[in-house]
């Protein structure tokens, strides 16, 4: 969602700017702008509707553009539509100031009816708008454009992002953040700004996370921070030791398949740190046993696939503890005034830590006395920073707006955590503990082995293509694959279908089956395998159409009722989904390219959603 990219030093900064800004297309925007300063041609802004190809034209791919410093936008319309005028960045009346902004200011009415008031015109419709009017305002007021920015940061409300350059300040840009993402870049006689730090890795990989409050003032041969006070703060200097060609397509067609195929590796590269000689170790938790036994209850918050993930974690992290667990969506949990206390364990899930209703439902549990352990695949990110213990999924950079390897990066580490607790709270039998171990150490096999049998998946994809709606079925760890299988096929291939609990079909669902209906019909929990069965005779009975997906050992059996049976090889239960969620992926991803959509950036989304 939205990206920021800030660039200050020798070179010319415009194709600087349009190539990070490409590097954070993968968070999805609508509209992309830059600002550039020189002292010939003051400050240049140029913006335009549309993907980032259209701006590069527009300026000749930052030819046309002079000046070794500047800022860069991709806008994810919150506030008036995606237009060449709303998009950033946005400058003052007298063109003194321009702003780029991620995140959404609150109070923008008031202030913008304010400086109305004052005979301030207005070009956009967008929220950010008042911030460059009010900075011009403080500004004139002032003549200090440090003061100008603190009064206006003490007047709006909201969370941002913010880049701004000032025309008066020829060698220097301001950063500012509150509650959304933006790190600083150092660089050899140049610096940095971005919301991430894809954007500038290939001039650095010394970086520092800004905190909420904090202002930057960045110039080529450094950069000075300030807090809410005006104070000078150090920051801590981190080293990005990402591999570059980790955020490259690398031959694939879309990054969502490179993503999907990356997955053995990634859930490898997370399992092996923490296993040794047969025992799960999480060196990083300072959680200790008699904390964890004093837990009465777990609560698993987060958004989107990663609330799925931690659908299976209550399913299975009850069956290994014996405790209650409960999973609920971060945007939901903000606002119920939930039942958490010290003798809760909030266990939050984010790929990119720095969803914005997983960070306030983080605050708010925290608050409460909660104790925090998140699950998060971006090192130093803002979930990450604010919890008290954090389990880093090393799944790598995800550039797919549609996560995959995040997914079974954190599916795996929340299930060793289930295991870690079940053994100290002595309701994992040690048996059971092996066998969990063994075949924790067979899983990225069994993932690889799922992932060299496509082909069927393909078929049945250019089979199916042109449903309009589609239901996934499922009982218990089947529901909840069902919930994750149904997101990844709606969010890329634009196709309406939902995902029921297979008992509650007859409740209501089952009456918008007819005669061609597709339901996929997932059967891989093996307890409830003739439960499930009867459910597909009921949706068959009445006309559906049908894929279903089982393991190796009940294959043969389900081929009896169905035509089309995919399965996975036979696991332990709890690792069902991580192996079962494969094809569920493939067969999105062959749906939507049948179907001609844009597989890595779908209509509407953003990878990392930094707006409540
Ligand atoms: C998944 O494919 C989605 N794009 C989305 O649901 C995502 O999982 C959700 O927005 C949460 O993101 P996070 O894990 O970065 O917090
Ligand atoms: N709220 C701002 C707008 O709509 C910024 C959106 C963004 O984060 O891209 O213009």
């Amino acid at each position: 969602m939205c990206g920021i990219v800030g660039y200050i030093g020798h070179e010319q900064a415009a194709p600087i700017l349009l190539d990070g800004l490409e590097r954070l297309e993968y968070r999805g925007y609508d509209s992309a702008g830059i600002a550039v300063l020189s002292p010939e041609q003051g400050l240049q802004v140029k913006k335009a509707k549309g993907r980032l190809k259209v701006l590069k034209a527009l300026v000749d791919d930052g030819k046309a553009v002079e000046g070794t410093l500047g800022i860069g936008h991709t806008r994810w319309a919150t506030h008036g539509q995606p237009n060449d005028v709303n998009s950033h960045p946005h400058l003052s009346q007298d063109r003194s100031v321009a702003v780029v902004h991620n995140g959404i200011i609150e109070n923008y009415v008031e202030i913008k009816e304010f400086l109305m008031g004052e005979g301030v015109q207005f070009r956009s419709e967008t929220d950010t708008e008042v911030v460059a009017q009010l900075l011009e305002y403080h500004y004139k007021q002032t003549g200090d454009i440090m003061q100008a920015v603190y009064r206006v940061l003490h007047r709006i409300e909201g969370a941002y992002a913010l880049g701004i350059l000032c025309a008066d300040l020829p060698d220097a840009f301001i950063a500012a953040r509150k509650d959304a993402p933006l790190l600083l870049g150092y660089g050899e006689g140049c610096s940095f700004i971005a919301s991430d730090v894809t954007a500038i890795i290939r001039h650095t990989r010394e970086v520092s996370y800004m905190e909420d409050g904090e202002v930057a003032v960045v110039r080529a041969d450094g950069i000075r921070v300030y807090n809410a006070l005006g104070q000078s703060v150090e920051k801590e200097h981190s080293f990005i030791d990402w591999d570059v060609s980790a955020a490259e397509k690398g031959g694939y067609a879309h990054f969502m398949f490179k993503e999907i195929m990356e997955q053995p590796d990634a859930v490898r590269k997370t399992i092996s740190p923490r296993l040794r000689d047969r025992r799960v170790v999480f060196d990083e938790l300072k959680i200790t046993p008699e904390e964890i036994r004093r837990m009465q209850r777990i609560v698993i918050v987060a958004c989107g696939s990663s609330y799925h993930v931690g659908m299976v974690g209550k399913y299975n992290l009850e069956r290994l503890l014996r405790r209650p667990v409960e999973a609920m969506l971060a945007s939901e949990f903000r606002y119920c005034d939930p039942l958490v206390d010290e003798n809760t364990l909030v266990i939050v899930i984010s790929q990119s830590g720095e969803t914005l209703d997983t960070m306030a439902a983080l605050r708010q549990a925290k608050a409460l006395g909660a104790r925090i352990l998140s699950i998060v695949n971006v090192v130093g990110s803002s979930i990450a920073r604010e919890s008290d213990e954090v389990l880093y999924t090393w799944a790598g950079p995800e550039i797919a707006v549609a996560t995959t390897k995040a997914y079974s990066t954190q599916l795996v580490l929340l299930n060793m955590l289930g295991l870690y607790m079940g053994d100290i709270l002595g309701s994992v039998q040690p048996a059971e503990y092996a066998r969990i171990v063994e075949e924790l150490q067979a899983l990225p096999a069994k993932m690889e082995e799922v992932l060299e049998n496509t082909e069927r998946i393909k078929y049945l994809a250019s089979r199916y293509f042109n449903h309009s709606s589609i239901f996934f079925i499922g009982r218990n760890l089947d529901y909840a694959l069902g919930l994750e299988g149904s997101l990844k096929l709606k969010e890329i291939s634009y196709i309406h279908c939902e995902a029921y609990a297979a008992g509650e079909l007859k409740h209501g669902t089952i009456s918008l089956i007819e005669d061609g209906t597709l339901v996929v019909a997932l059967c891989t929990y093996a307890p409830l395998f003739d439960k499930s069965l009867s459910n597909i005779v009921e949706v068959k009975a009445r006309g559906a159409d049908l894929v279903a997906l089982t393991d190796d050992s009940h294959k043969d059996e389900l081929r009896k009722t169905v035509e089309n049976v995919l399965s996975i090889p036979d696991t332990h239960t709890i690792f069902k989904p991580s192996l079962g969620v494969i094809p569920l992926q493939i067969f999105s991803y062959y749906m939507a390219l049948q179907r001609g959509c844009d597989i890595d950036k779908p209509r509407n989304l953003a990878k990392s959603v930094t707006v409540e």
